[in-house]
């Protein structure tokens, strides 16, 4: 109902204002979560570029000044803002540092709030539930502020976590979206498909980052578009390392480090099965199924033969396995 959605956005639009001005204007806002974001190195400019909040600690602060400007309590729930809790309903996000997650035109869809302590028992970042406005599978954090510099320069950086999108930002590097830790899927590719054919993904350098890139690969090649990787020094994720390295430095990172995916998955099999000849041909066979994914038969030709030479094993091989995989999906 288009009207139900209107309302959701309406509320959506003055929440990302409310923690935006609380960030910025009240005395817990000032001492919590500006200098929060400051300690992370975010200046005003990327603040407000972002939409950057906080929403206060009070039970119902936010909720009680959505009611007192006459939203309807049911949006506010719906939307997940407020949740209800009989006579005493209570804010979400309360306590946290807040990510407004808008969509490809600007709309505000939902929100990642982060907490601010330690406190290992709780999540550190508490997310909007699914709604009618908000699909976490059909959105990327960052792109409305992405979408001009990812069609300008060709390519987009795709990141796991909000503070990458934003430390990259601040680090001058402007086409870069988000997943926001869920796993790739096929509408967020073709969101940046509308933009780009090339992306490239920056994944944290640990385990779970490497498993999120590797299972991203062909999703990626099956929409038509080219994928490369690039990797972060161990304990490293995209936000820590621009941190610490100055614009050109990470510029030059980037370019030298991003590599296509035969070449990162030959990395891997570097690393992980050096002289095993099983494990070796484990890989080999994973590559070729992430060829056989591309849709252009010219291009999964030039694979196969980068392939054959980087991995020393024969074209004639690799194209009969190809072949095989290739018929059972026709
Ligand atoms: N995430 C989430 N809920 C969690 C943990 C993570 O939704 N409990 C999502 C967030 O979108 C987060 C992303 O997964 O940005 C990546 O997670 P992680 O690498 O753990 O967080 P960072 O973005 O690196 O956050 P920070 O630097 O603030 O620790
Ligand atoms: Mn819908
Ligand atoms: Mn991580
Ligand atoms: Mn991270
Ligand atoms: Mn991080």
């Amino acid at each position: 109902n288009t009207d139900i959605r209107e309302s959701m956005y309406l509320v959506s639009e003055f929440a990302k204002t409310y923690f935006h001005n609380t960030l910025l204007n009240s005395e817990e806002g000032k001492a919590i979560g500006y200098s929060y974001f400051k300690e992370r190195g975010f200046t005003n400019e990327t603040i407000k570029k972002f939409g950057l909040g906080y929403s206060p600690e009070a039970w119902d602060a936010f909720t009680k000044e959505a009611l007192g400007k006459g939203y309807k309590l049911e949006f506010l729930e719906s939307t997940g803002l407020t949740i209800a809790r009989e006579d005493k309903p209570f804010d979400r996000f309360k306590g946290r540092v807040m990510f407004p997650i808008q969509s490809m035109s600007g709309r505000v869809l939902g929100f990642g709030g982060r907490i601010l302590t330690n406190d290992k028992k709780a999540a550190k970042y508490l997310n909007s539930p699914e709604s009618d406005i908000y699909h976490k599978s059909k959105v990327l954090y960052g792109i409305y502020q992405a979408k001009q510099s990812i069609a300008k320069l060709d390519n987009c950086y795709l990141v796991e976590g909000y503070t990458d999108v934003v430390q990259f930002n601040q680090a001058g590097i402007e086409n870069v979206v988000a997943s926001s830790g869920t796993a790739l899927t096929p509408d967020q590719i073709r969101l940046v498909n509308r933009l780009t054919k090339n992306i490239t993904m920056l994944f944290d350098g640990d385990a779970a980052g490497l498993r999120a890139s590797i299972r991203g690969i062909d999703l990626i090649l099956e929409e038509g578009m080219n994928v490369k990787v690039c990797t972060f020094p161990d304990g490293e994720d995209p936000d820590s390392f621009a941190k610490k390295t100055s614009h050109d430095d990470l510029v030059y990172y980037l370019e030298n480090n991003a590599k296509d995916f035969i070449q990162f998955k030959a990395s891997i099999l570097m690393n992980e099965a050096k002289n095993d000849p099983i494990k070796k041909a484990d890989l080999i066979r994973d590559m070729v199924v992430s060829i056989s994914k591309i849709p252009d038969r010219i291009q999964r030709e030039i694979y196969i033969q980068e392939c054959s030479r980087i991995m020393d094993i024969s074209e004639q091989v690799l194209q009969s396995t190809l072949a095989q995989l290739v018929q059972k999906e026709a």
